[in-house]
């Protein structure tokens, strides 16, 4: 059984890896490029202060309390229906795991643009477009050998343990991306698109906000603070008794927003610099701002060498955030070694990778849709859409109604004032669960 815990600093820039990751840096400028910008970025903060904050800290409780894999801390903690919460804990376990193979895959096509923007990038968007779509639809083998590459090397970290590898490279890799993130907000200060963005992301315009932002927002505070997913349970089960539990989950919303924040800044002052419309979907990060890149020329590249560089270095401490609650979970339950469990949950990882590649194949994918969907749409949708959300009130109903109350009293006391305990523990039981049910139902039965 292994017995190592996260150093003060390496809990936090570990967490903050984990939340860190493509959501920060993909996901997060195009929802708010789609969702009129500033106003949302205030709504995405409100709700990860009333929601995602409750249940991150929900969720470290059951970690610290149990200091256990996900199934047996639920199962420990849990008076009675033992059985039911670990099963609870199991569910978010593996979907985790399932999210880790298509993520993966996304690694994979970062790396795919750090090689191309080595040598050419695309010179206008009709060619982005076509390298893009080229590379999806029809380049299995460079999509595979990408995916490879991402999959060793995080079964490589994974393989060393807590300490020295996942504490260690999130050490290294958390303040290379920011520094490198920084390199380019300078260089963005130059530009004239620069205030135009600054405008965009930071000065609210509320008529902007719909309802729809308001689920867009929940379901983005979730993703990129990694809820729902057993990570943070996992990774609060190593955590050493001298750090303070609320400053440290603070540093991680707070590091998590800056980055996005950072990021959404260089991304739409290249985009307000050459007159690109800031609301283009999925494709903003791998159509066009390569192409914004390429107008500059050699700096352009090397812009590009840092930009794809920063985004897997985050993606790659969440992949392996997202795989380890899995493995930890065999290695205590069964009492087997790091290795072996990682050669289970990494061939089941791998296998569903491939078929994830497949899956956007011209004249392959077809042949195993799943509810009319791509298996790839069809992993995202699920976990997501619906295993994601569920994982997130587990916890919060866990922490909220079956943890007693003086226990989560005794643990966060020291870090605390009543005031804020109470708060929080009114915003779990009362706020989070339905928050999310409602974004839940709202997303499956009204926008799918
Ligand atoms: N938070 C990560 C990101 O934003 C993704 C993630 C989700 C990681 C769930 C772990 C668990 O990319």
């Amino acid at each position: 059984m292994e017995k190592e815990y996260f150093g003060k600093i390496g809990y936090v820039l570990a967490v903050a890896g984990s939340a860190v990751g493509l959501g920060a840096i993909w996901k997060f400028p195009y929802v708010v490029g789609e969702n009129g910008g500033s106003a949302f970025v205030l709504l995405y903060i409100f709700i990860c202060a009333i929601v995602a904050v409750p249940v991150f800290l929900a969720e470290l409780s059951i970690g610290k309390l149990s200091e256990s894999d996900s199934v047996n801390a639920f199962r420990k903690l849990a008076h009675k229906n033992e059985k039911f919460w670990s099963c609870v804990g199991g569910m978010t376990m593996v979907t985790a795991a399932v999210i880790s193979s298509y993520y993966l895959v996304i690694i994979g096509w970062v790396y795919r643009y750090l090689w191309l923007s080595f040598s050419k990038l695309p010179k206008n968007l009709d060619e982005a477009n076509a390298i893009f779509g080229e590379f999806l639809s029809q380049d299995a083998l460079t999509q595979f050998i990408c995916f490879a590459f991402a999959f060793g090397t995080c079964m490589l970290i994974l393989s060393r343990g807590v300490k020295s590898g996942i504490e260690k490279m999130s050490v290294l890799m958390m303040p290379a991306l920011f520094l490198m993130l920084m390199f380019m907000l300078f260089y963005s200060f130059s530009m004239d698109g620069f205030a135009k963005a600054a405008k965009f992301l930071l000065v609210p315009d509320f008529s902007k906000i719909t309802l729809s932002s308001f689920f867009y927002a929940l379901g983005l505070a979730f993703f990129t603070m990694s809820l729902g997913m057993a990570v943070i349970i996992t990774y609060s089960a190593s955590l050493s008794d001298d750090t303070n539990l609320f400053r440290s989950t603070l540093s991680v919303v707070g590091i998590n927003i800056l980055i996005a924040i950072i990021a959404g800044l260089v991304i739409f002052t290249f985009v307000f610099e050459y007159d690109a419309v800031p609301s283009q979907g999925v494709g903003l990060v791998f159509k066009s701002l390569p192409t914004l890149f390429a107008n500059l020329g050699a700096i352009g590249n090397i812009l590009a060498v840092m930009f794809f560089t920063a985004l897997s270095f985050a993606a790659l401490t969440s992949a392996i955030s997202i795989i380890e609650p899995f493995v930890f979970f065999l290695i205590r339950e069964f009492k087997i070694s790091r290795l072996k469990s990682l050669l289970f949950v990494g061939s089941g990882v791998f296998l569903l990778g491939i078929l994830c590649i497949f899956a956007n194949i011209k004249g392959v994918g077809e042949y195993y849709l799943v509810f009319g969907k791509d298996f790839f749409s069809f992993l995202d949708f699920t976990t997501e859409k619906i295993l994601l959300p569920l994982g997130g009130i587990g916890g919060a109903i866990f922490a909220g109604y079956v943890i007693k109350k003086e226990a989560l009293y005794t643990l966060f006391k020291p870090y605390m004032s009543d005031f804020v305990f109470n708060l929080w523990y009114a915003l779990l039981r009362y706020v989070s669960p339905i928050f999310v049910l409602v974004i839940m139902i709202n997303t499956l039965f009204f926008t799918a």
